[in-house]
């Protein structure tokens, strides 16, 4: 757990951030307990930039993982910061109901299941 609270630490300082300057990182563990980290990646369009955790969680797709069991999301917000709106759903699809930490460089933190972020989610089963 630590491991991937200080992955999720660590990933926020690779950010890149130049407009708004906040910040994110994200870890995501697969079930075989490989850690693939993201962090948001801002641009100038500013419509174009992509979260901390759906980078995680595509960077792991895209390497072959598929079941996951916990993510930690990282911010320097003392009102923990949680995924977005897009992210939710994309972490919904891809990840199911898992569990996520929100932490602070403080060491402040909180663990949420996704569910209770994003109740009724639209997904492939109404297809
Ligand atoms: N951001 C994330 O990466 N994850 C979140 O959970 C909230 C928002 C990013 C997007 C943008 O680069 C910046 O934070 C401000 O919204």
């Amino acid at each position: 757990m630590n491991q991937l609270l200080d992955a999720a630490l660590a990933a926020r300082e690779r950010a890149h951030a130049p407009f708004s300057k906040f910040r994110v990182g994200a870890a995501l563990e697969d079930q075989d307990g490989r850690i693939f980290t993201g962090c948001n990646v801002e641009n100038a369009t500013y419509g174009l930039t992509v979260c901390a955790e759906r980078v995680a969680v595509f960077k792991a797709v895209s390497e072959g993982a598929r079941k996951f069991r916990r993510l930690a999301v990282a911010a320097d917000t003392d009102r923990l910061t949680p995924p977005c709106g897009a992210c939710r759903q994309v972490l919904w699809e891809l990840c199911g109901d898992i569990e996520i930490t929100l932490v602070n460089p403080g060491g402040k933190l909180e663990v949420v299941q996704l569910r209770e972020l994003f109740p009724r989610p639209f997904d492939a089963s109404f297809l």
